[in-house]
């Protein structure tokens, strides 16, 4: 941990890269009765017994709901030109078909014009795991017919905003909804049952191809895509086992996603490892599934290390953790970059989460996160590092803008740049915000003698 803040990484970023915060709508809006909002799956998760770290859910989380334009001006105060959100499902469409709920449209209408108002572009996810619990009742995602109803959602949305929103992309982080909601089962819908989730990622996948091409067929304007959650993934030894086993990870972590997305195919190691709980895949889905994307957002956290012992205890590295229990490893950020470069070919990139979770405290009105700024510091100097051999970058995101409800961990874990008091709704940026504004400030500065010039001559 450093006592100063560190120095700005030096990578020259161009003028127009796209610097934003990020949050979801779970984690964030609480409302959950409000206007006519409906269950999502993570309100009924939240309702079994432990299955919360502080037995907390979502009903107000930071109340962004009743906070909307307080937090527009803190998002513009930080001085990004970018806020990427998410569309709660069932606050738009209570039961997940059918019956549009026109407060919920004109909550999201007024954020996104807010955003335009104060200049910031905004990034629009539509799934961020709160599926309409109705549809958990006919099965969620394992159904094939939630893919339907996601792009009937799509094209809906998309009549109202998509004029509007600078990106829309169609899933948070798959691998999540179907590997921890389905085959763990620690996140909703909290199934545990390996072929299932192998046919919910099918699905997911299929849903993004096939609302892509209905967004585009609409006319839609907006640059699409979707949003994985990559970790470069090592083996934990040299030994044949743990390399072997660490291969199979990278292939249902990062190549189950990549390859039906760039390539046309699921990764044939990982079809073998399933076996007979392998997805079922009709005739089609997989030309539908590799549409061409106009970008990828990636989420990076960390790396993953793999042990074919059992679960690798990530204290023994030796290098320093975040309160998640990730290790700090910001040079993995640029490794998988270079990765996706060379193996795939990917449309622009944009990091559309990174970020720390750190012991904070408050006092006297500020938060010293040291650590989070360094952690933020470090991974956009990986990016930058990546850009200078060849990958093509247009934005970065901090996770989070907010403090929120971090899923299974309830309230315990803090992320956000700015602190919130849950018991008073008080947001105090923390110095990490504080840090990220001036960096900003000076990426502006370090453009403005050239426009400077250039209106000159
Ligand atoms: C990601 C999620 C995000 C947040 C961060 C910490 O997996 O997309 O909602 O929980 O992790």
């Amino acid at each position: 941990m450093t006592t100063t803040a560190p120095a700005f990484p030096t990578h020259p970023f161009p003028p127009d890269f796209v610097w934003g915060v990020a949050t979801s709508s779970f984690q964030i809006e609480g409302a959950t009765n409000k206007d006519g909002r409906g269950d999502s799956i993570w309100d009924s998760f939240c309702r079994l017994p432990g299955v919360i770290a502080d037995g907390s859910d979502g009903s107000i989380a930071c109340d962004h709901y009743h906070r909307l334009d307080e937090d527009l001006d803190l998002i513009a105060g930080l001085g990004v030109n970018a806020y990427r959100f998410s569309v709660s499902w069932p606050r738009v469409q209570p039961s997940g078909s059918g019956a549009w709920n026109e407060a919920g449209l004109a909550f999201y209408e007024r954020l996104v014009d807010g955003l335009l108002a104060r200049g910031i572009k905004p990034y629009l996810t539509l799934n961020h795991w709160d599926l309409p619990a109705a549809l958990q009742t006919s099965g969620g995602w394992a159904n094939r017919d939630t893919v339907h109803r996601f792009v009937d959602y799509a094209i809906g949305l998309n009549a109202r905003l998509g004029d509007r929103v600078a990106s829309i992309a169609t899933h948070n982080e798959p691998w999540v909804v179907a590997f921890l909601g389905h085959e763990s089962g620690i996140f909703a819908p909290g199934i545990k049952d390996r072929a299932v989730a192998a046919q919910v990622s099918h699905h997911l996948l299929l849903s993004h191809g096939l609302a892509l091409q209905a967004l585009r067929a609409q006319g839609c304007k907006a640059s699409l895509g979707i949003v994985l959650n990559l970790a470069p993934v090592q083996a934990a030894t040299t030994s044949a086992e743990d390399i072997e086993q660490a291969h199979l990870e990278d292939g249902r972590l990062l190549r189950w996603y990549m390859d039906p997305l760039f390539k046309g195919g699921y990764p044939q190691d990982v079809l073998d490892f399933l076996g007979e709980d392998g997805p079922r895949i009709e005739a089609g889905d997989m030309q539908q599934i590799a549409l061409p994307m106009d970008f990828l957002g990636i989420n990076y956290y960390s790396r993953s290390v793999v042990s074919a012992a059992g679960p690798w205890d990530a204290k023994t590295s030796g290098l320093e953790l975040t309160e998640m229990g990730w290790e700090i490893y910001p040079e993995g950020l640029t490794q998988l970059l270079l990765r996706l470069h060379q193996d795939y070919a990917v449309p622009p990139l944009y990091i559309t989460e990174n970020g720390g979770a750190f012991k904070d405290s408050l006092v006297d009105g500020v938060v010293k996160d040291d650590d989070r700024t360094d952690y933020i510091a470090a991974h956009i100097a990986a990016v930058g590092a990546a850009m200078r051999q060849g990958v093509p970058m247009c934005g970065y995101m901090v996770w989070s803008l907010l403090d929120n409800f971090e899923w299974a961990s309830g309230y315990e874990k803090r992320f956000g740049i700015v602190h919130v008091d849950y018991a008073t709704q008080t947001r105090t940026p923390k110095d990490s915000a504080v840090w990220y504004r001036a960096f900003l400030r000076a990426q502006q500065l370090a453009h403005a003698p050239l426009n400077v010039a250039l209106t000159e001559v």
